[in-house]
């Protein structure tokens, strides 16, 4: 009874996200222009493409991440640690905490008063952590976090009133075009007390061929990453996305530091999702995902208008990313 119980409840939540999902893809199919959400890449052939990209030639953010992380540790953990006393360092979108662990080794090492609450809306992601973290880095006390970002930090001020270090890493803010990225950060001010700090990971605008490339790398697998939600849209939602009738057209535009993805019909087709019908033109596009670039006095501007103030900088040798640390004003 209770098994059955809980195997029905599962259900019930899988049902109301497969919906969720259903009523977005639908939504924005709809709208004109036509458009995909990108936090719905992730599904676990997403996660595995992006991995692949994180490896390839052309796409450098990461890269750059990891050289601040990996050179700048004692620095940023200095910052991080400021007078000393306990704090909850919060990550936002943990993933395989693969940066942030060298921050937490360090603070270990230090021994800093802290805990580590990965947030993420996996559960995958925070049951694996919670298992191996304590194995990696022994000692570390760590409290996961599953489900959204602010939803859980609520539940993180619930559960301590401690001073807490948001980690934002990886330029996900980029993924919102701008007022929602200020918005974002704003509402994430809402959630914090003064002093309280956020490290913040932004990619900044460069030489425009740089960035084109890094999103329209050579061995396709950009476009695999785009095509998939097609396919995982097929797969869960019951749609019927030829995938070869749909091309891969990413643009960067130096102007606005906006770097956007487009799937663009190859003809006249109609594609069914579910019950529902979406006709598309020849060439007509959805719009796909947003990787917003900054230049450094706009994350200044954008810290100011959400109630923060940059206190450190730190950059890759090449200064093409910038890891900021805000404080909350
Ligand atoms: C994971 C959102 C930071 O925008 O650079 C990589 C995702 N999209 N290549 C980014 C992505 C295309 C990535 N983020």
């Amino acid at each position: 009874m209770a098994i059955y119980m809980l195997q029905s409840s599962l259900n019930d939540t899988v049902n109301l996200k497969t919906n969720q999902f259903f009523d977005d893809v639908i939504n924005g199919l709809r709208s004109s222009p036509k458009r995909l959400n990108s936090k719905y890449f992730y599904d676990a052939n997403g996660d595995k493409l992006f991995q692949e990209l994180m490896n390839c030639e052309e796409y450098y953010p990461t890269n750059c991440e990891l050289e601040i992380f990996s050179t700048k540790t004692a620095e940023i953990c200095k910052a991080i640690m400021a007078d000393g006393s306990p704090f909850d360092l919060i990550e936002l979108g943990a993933g395989d905490a693969m940066k942030s662990s060298y921050l937490l080794k360090h603070l270990l090492e230090q021994k800093a008063d802290f805990t580590y609450m990965p947030i993420d809306i996996s559960g995958n992601v925070i049951s694996y952590l919670n298992v191996t973290l304590p194995v990696t880095l022994p000692g570390i006390k760590i409290h996961g976090l599953n489900g959204e970002y602010f939803n859980m930090l609520k539940q993180a001020a619930v559960a301590s009133d401690r001073r807490k270090v948001i980690l934002f890493l990886g330029s996900n803010i980029g993924n919102m075009p701008v007022p929602d990225a200020i918005n974002f950060c704003k509402e994430l001010r809402n959630h914090l007390n003064e002093d309280d700090m956020v490290l913040i990971g932004i990619d900044l605008k460069k030489n425009p061929a740089t960035i084109l490339a890094a999103y329209n790398d050579k061995g396709g697998i950009t476009k695999r990453f785009n095509l998939n939600l097609l396919e995982r849209i097929n797969r869960e939602l019951g749609g019927d996305f030829d995938l070869t009738k749909f091309e891969h057209y990413p643009t960067y535009d130096p102007e606005s530091g906006a770097c956007k993805s487009y799937l663009v019909s190859q003809e006249d087709q109609i594609v069914t999702i579910g019950n529902k019908h979406i006709h598309f033109q020849k060439d007509e596009y959805i719009f796909m995902e947003i990787s917003q670039k900054f230049t450094v006095l706009q994350t200044g501007q954008m810290a100011e208008k959400a109630g923060f103030k940059p206190v450190e900088l730190f950059f890759d040798s090449k200064n093409w990313f910038l890891d900021a640390i805000w404080a909350a004003e």
